[in-house]
């Protein structure tokens, strides 16, 4: 499979693939929510410490483990040791269940970008978001229902997404060179509009002005960690897939930099965006800009469409809203699923890599299906939270101990030098052995304690039970078992010079 692999056309297009993964709703909503919740200025502090210390080494150690194997998640780790492929497969396990949910708000975005021509939520975008689009039940009890409309938004998604990634990189490629730079030409485009509305300077303040105090708390720190994550896509295999499609002798250390860096910017940019319209609401309608801005995962879809409405020009500019949503949604969506039909080709390289995807994106849609029914939002949520705090945070430690540990992170640090322009230092294997193990340990530990005091959201037992903690627990018995079968052969050392 080795020497037959596709390739990047260039640099430029592995970068923009890269960026155009990281970028997603994580950046539109998910990082102006956490700001707005954990004291706007005195977030970013620690986002940015964190990013240095923390996501670039572990951007840096996916690239560099997809680039020296040639492999996608579970080939690399296995060719690092065969008994760690079970932490690939249960990456690969986390990128399908992730896929799953992202596919349904991919579709509301697009069915919100229709319903942005005549401002269709009115007065009420919260009745229009629950009963009218998803038709929510009040209870995952009941569920069998899925509203047409989602569901003919979501095979046109899943479409779209096959035929993105149907020719591997060289369809990637050509998307990416739209899918990437639009949406930021769209934000520079809504970020003029907001920030010349009456209040916009109120929100931006709000977004910018530092609370120290927020910065000992330890909630604000576990937060940002989360959030950079989920950002980078990491621990979950797309980073590995994607790296494994450079060459051999590609540089690494800058890509992950500049990747790492733009994948902030654009979440800063976005939360300009944001806090600026919201800014503008609050002046409007008087509400409180504190409150408007930590309403979470409904801010996309509630409060910005009723920010937006308010605007001169609402239709337009509500139609590129969701528009650059959908954009930065779509690569981030396609890397999922990239990332586990590289996988699969793989250890199946006699099957051809379209028919592989094809079944990857029907597998994905029928599991879409249960996120969109009329319950589907409840299990979006508990399944998010956990797959998000357990399944990537536990592979990326995982990652981490193999590579730290199970092997040696300095003479991977010696290779990927022997590559890069730019020289790491020791302490990128410290922070990969020591610094990234303890962080995500005590991550974990608080989360498990959180979770087992206080059982997540106001959902009936056996909604967490099934969608939250049975998932959790099949992602880590397929990874056993998978490391347990694997574990018959010797492997050799994968990182001689
Ligand atoms: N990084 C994407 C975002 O910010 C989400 C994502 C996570 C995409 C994991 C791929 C893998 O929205």
């Amino acid at each position: 499979m080795t020497e037959h692999r596709d390739r990047w056309p260039s640099k430029t297009i592995f970068i923009f693939a890269a960026i155009g993964s990281a970028v997603g709703l994580g950046n539109i909503w998910r990082f102006p929510y956490y700001a707005g919740k954990y004291g706007g200025g005195a977030f970013l502090l620690p986002y940015l410490i964190l990013l240095f210390l923390f996501g670039i080494p572990l951007l840096i150690l996916e690239f560099s483990l997809g680039q020296k194997m040639q492999q996608g998640a579970v080939g690399a780790m296995r060719r690092v040791r065969r008994s760690f492929s079970g932490i690939g497969l249960g990456a690969i396990s986390c990128s399908f269940l992730v896929a799953c949910y992202y596919a349904v708000v991919m579709a509301w975005s697009l069915l919100y970008c229709l319903y942005s021509i005549n401002i269709s939520w009115g007065d009420d975008p919260k009745a229009f978001f629950f009963d009218y689009v998803l038709r929510a039940s009040d209870s995952p009890d009941q569920m069998w229902m899925i509203p047409t409309p989602i569901l003919m938004a979501l095979v046109i998604c899943w479409i779209c997404v096959y035929f993105c990634i149907w020719k591997g990189v060289r369809s990637v490629s050509a998307v990416v060179t739209v899918t990437m730079p639009l949406p930021i030409i769209l934000l520079i485009i809504l970020l003029i509009r907001s920030i010349t509305l009456p209040g916009a300077m109120d929100g931006l303040l709000y977004y910018i002005r530092p609370d120290f105090e927020a910065l000992l708390s330890t909630e604000v720190w576990m937060a940002a960690l989360t959030q950079i994550f989920f950002s980078l896509s990491l621990g979950i295999g797309v980073m590995i897939a994607y790296g494994s499609y450079e060459k051999k002798t590609s540089d690494i250390v800058k890509s992950a930099y500049i990747i790492g860096i733009s994948d902030a910017a654009i979440a800063i940019l976005s939360g300009l965006v944001v806090f600026c319209t919201l800014g503008y609401m609050a002046n409007q309608s008087g509400e409180d800009l504190a409150t408007l801005a930590a309403t979470g995962p409904s801010l996309a879809f509630i409060v910005f469409p009723k920010a937006l409405s308010l605007i001169p020009g609402a239709a337009f500019f509500s139609f590129f809203f969701f528009l650059t949503l959908l954009l930065l949604g779509i690569d981030s969506l396609f890397s999922l699923v990239e990332a586990i039909s590289t996988t699969l080709h793989d250890q199946w390289g006699f099957i051809r890599k379209e028919d592989l995807t094809l079944y990857v994106c029907t597998f994905g849609f029928l599991g879409s299906l249960i996120f969109a029914t009329t319950a589907g939002i409840y299990f979006l949520d508990i399944t998010d939270h956990f797959v998000t705090i357990y399944g990537i945070v536990g592979v990326s430690l995982l990652q981490c101990l193999a590579i730290g540990w199970g092997y040696s992170a300095e003479s991977l640090r010696e290779w990927i030098n022997h590559v890069s322009k730019w020289k790491l230092s020791r302490g990128w294997s410290f922070a990969i052995c020591f610094f990234a193990p303890v962080c995500l340990i005590l991550l974990l530990f608080s989360a498990l304690y959180r979770d087992i005091m206080v059982p997540y959201g106001n959902f009936p037992d056996w909604a967490v039970i099934v969608m939250g903690w049975a998932v959790i627990a099949a992602i880590i018995f397929l990874g056993l078992l998978f490391s347990f079968l694997a574990t018959r052969k010797k492997s050799s050392n994968p990182f001689q010079l």
